[in-house]
């Protein structure tokens, strides 16, 4: 078997990993986590997301959090339409990831607009004036797999959504099992689908775990090249718009495990622990005292 002997991890438990919590952190606090994670070694954080504030209300400071980070350069930020990538403009972040879905209800109960509709407005942000040079990447939600009975996920589907994510000016496309239902011979079908459709632009693997399945779909999207991998601390993490979403892969789990298989991350995992204790000490407290206090 032949893999990659370097991986890097995207760190999403500022956005994906908040985002569904009934308890909150502090914006402080949220700058903290991020400030932890970089001195852990990770080298891109997903740091929030720019959506309606009444969709998810536990990232309605998303440019506060940004405006107490320096050197933003490792930041990634969620966006779902033209209103997110202007407030992403705004701020210092420097990579946008747009999102659409794969699955049709998905799409439209998460984002409330068709898939067109959403790629519509990718190529027209794609279009604006990019004064700060920002990089998009697009972000394909349930691309392993559908939370709805009757919907079934094609790969060659998958495929033309990152084409025309690419056409339209995406640098990088991270795919995603939304609701953690992938297997390895799913997951490797939809990248080699969409390899062969996007030969030159990267690919990220965005995972949620159920029984463990999260580190067998690492091990198919690696023998297929692929590596960049997303996950969370302490398998935080869902998305409140797919029904029984499960965390996302553990981030100490994915690095350990890539470790121990002889992979490099440069990723502390001690650093990384103490990192992980803080927050899950930090929610369990607001769960208690300070909930909604993003002061
Ligand atoms: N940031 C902040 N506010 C936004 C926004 C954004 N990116 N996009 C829209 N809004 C505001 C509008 O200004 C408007 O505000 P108002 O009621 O005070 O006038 C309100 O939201 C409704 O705007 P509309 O365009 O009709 O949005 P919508 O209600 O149809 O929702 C989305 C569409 C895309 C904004 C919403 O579905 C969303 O934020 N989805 C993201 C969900 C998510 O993050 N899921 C987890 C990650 S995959
Ligand atoms: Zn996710």
């Amino acid at each position: 078997m032949s893999w990659p002997s370097l991986v890097d991890i995207v760190d999403v438990t500022p956005r994906d990993g908040l985002q569904d919590e009934p308890s909150e952190l502090s914006t402080a606090e949220k700058i903290a986590l991020i400030k932890g994670l970089r001195q852990a070694g990770i080298r891109r954080v997903e740091a929030t997301s720019f959506v309606s504030p009444k969709w998810i209300p536990q990232l309605r400071d998303a440019e506060q959090v940004l405006a107490g980070l320096s050197e933003p350069d490792n930041l990634i930020a969620l966006i779902p339409n033209r209103r997110g990538f202007e407030r992403a403009l705004m701020t210092t972040v420097a990579e946008v990831g747009f999102v659409v879905s794969a699955s049709p209800k998905h799409q439209h109960d998460n984002l409330n607009m068709t898939l067109s509709e959403s790629l519509h407005q990718f190529r027209t942000i794609a279009e604006l004036p990019n004064t700060r040079g920002l990089r998009l990447r697009g972000a394909i939600s349930c691309a392993f797999g559908s939370p709805f009975t009757n919907e079934r996920i094609d790969p060659a589907e998958v495929a033309t959504i990152a084409r025309s994510l690419v056409q339209y000016g995406a640098c990088e496309v991270s795919l995603a099992d939304t609701v953690g239902i992938g297997t390895p011979n799913f997951v490797t079908d939809v990248i080699k689908a969409v390899q062969d459709a996007i030969p030159d632009t990267p690919l990220a693997i965005h995972l949620h775990d159920r029984f463990g399945i999260g580190l067998g779909n690492v091990t198919a999207a690696l023998l297929c090249g692929v590596n960049t991998f997303e996950s969370a601390l302490g398998g935080l993490g869902g998305c409140p718009y797919a029904p029984d979403a499960p965390g996302n892969l553990n981030t100490e789990t994915l690095v350990g495990w890539l470790h121990h298989m002889g992979i490099t991350t440069g990723i502390d995992l001690i650093a990384l622990s103490e990192v992980r204790r803080t927050l899950l000490n930090q929610l369990a407290v607001n769960a208690h005292t300070k909930k909604g206090d993003t002061a």
